[in-house]
């Protein structure tokens, strides 16, 4: 049984999105994580995933290794107190989604497992539960979590998302490139979510004026993208991106490196994601998507990949 999970980008709106603000983002297809679950002759349930250099049997794992808390709210969701079957099973999980990078490579790792697994035994589950279970696997994880990430890679669409409100999908009228560059710094998101708390709690008033720009940035950026102007989001995506530099979420290499994008002739960029390492986005015309995308290669970025959304 095989089953995959696309990577994601966040077009506006993280971090205020933790504070029930709207945010924007879109799946990334060009990387993914796939997950084949096989019956083997060898007894247990064998997890082979070469990215993260793991090779070994559910039982051996810490009680709360992500892919085994996968495994195991598999198994309480099916009720299953002992593996339902008698030889052992192979489960391999191959991503191409860099990890730590702020694309999402843990949701996607969680949201692929749980449909290969559940697809395996024979009862696969329907994406709202996929989203759900994924969702607490996040929080076990990353502390406080928005579901954001969960959401946009389950359903592998762009979504436009509120916490705890019903999912909205939206279509860009008009299609759009991005160009993604790669700090290739792990970017820390538990920290960067604990570091705008800590400004939160000293200086309330702030920095919710602060996400309030950020939920106006979403909800123009929305209607430019719906109604066929997305070439206007480029002076949104900078306006962002400053506010995250307030919220200290930016650093040094991602300043450079949205720096570049504009100076290669960009229409606009920010940091995407949790910050402080991570992945940045630029607004490209089609055209220059490849010469912006050299630009940051020369600028230092360890990998680039060029997306469209519509
Ligand atoms: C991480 O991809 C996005 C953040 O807004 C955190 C979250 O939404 O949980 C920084």
């Amino acid at each position: 049984m095989k089953a995959s999970a696309p990577g994601k980008i966040i077009l506006f709106g993280e971090h205020a999105v933790v504070y029930n603000r709207p945010a924007l983002a879109v799946p990334v297809t060009q990387v993914h994580v796939d997950v084949e679950v096989l019956d083997s002759s060898r007894k247990g349930i064998w997890i082979h995933a070469p990215g993260i250099n793991l090779n070994a049997e559910l039982d051996s794992l810490p009680g709360d290794h992500p892919i085994g808390s996968v495994i195991l709210k598999v198994f309480q969701r099916f009720g299953f107190s002992t593996p339902p079957f008698q030889g052992g099973v192979d489960i391999s999980i191959n991503s191409t989604i860099p990890v730590a990078a702020g694309l999402g490579s843990g949701a996607a790792v969680s949201v692929a497992l749980l449909r290969a697994l559940s697809g395996y035994f024979g009862q696969p589950l329907a994406d709202d539960e996929v989203n759900k279970i994924s969702y607490e696997i996040e929080k076990l994880h990353h502390g406080t979590p928005s579901g954001l990430d969960n959401t946009v890679i389950t359903y592998a669409r762009p979504v436009y998302f509120i916490k705890g409100k019903p999912l909205e999908i939206f279509k860009a009228a008009k299609p759009f490139t991005i160009v993604i560059g790669d700090t290739g710094i792990p970017a820390p998101t538990k920290k960067a979510v604990g570091d705008v708390r800590r400004l939160w709690v000293r200086d309330q008033y702030g920095i919710e004026n602060i996400f309030n720009e950020i939920a106006q940035i979403s909800l123009i950026g929305r209607s430019f993208i719906e109604s066929g102007r997305p070439e206007l989001i480029g002076d949104l995506m900078d306006q962002n991106h400053e506010y995250l530099q307030t919220l200290t979420v930016s650093c040094p290499e991602l300043d450079h490196l949205v720096e570049t994008a504009r100076k290669a002739g960009a229409l606009g960029a920010k940091l995407s994601g949790g910050g402080k390492g991570g992945n940045m986005i630029a607004l490209v015309r089609q055209s220059n998507a490849e010469a912006v995308a050299g630009a940051l290669i020369s600028a230092g970025a360890k990998q680039t990949i060029i997306t469209e959304v519509s």
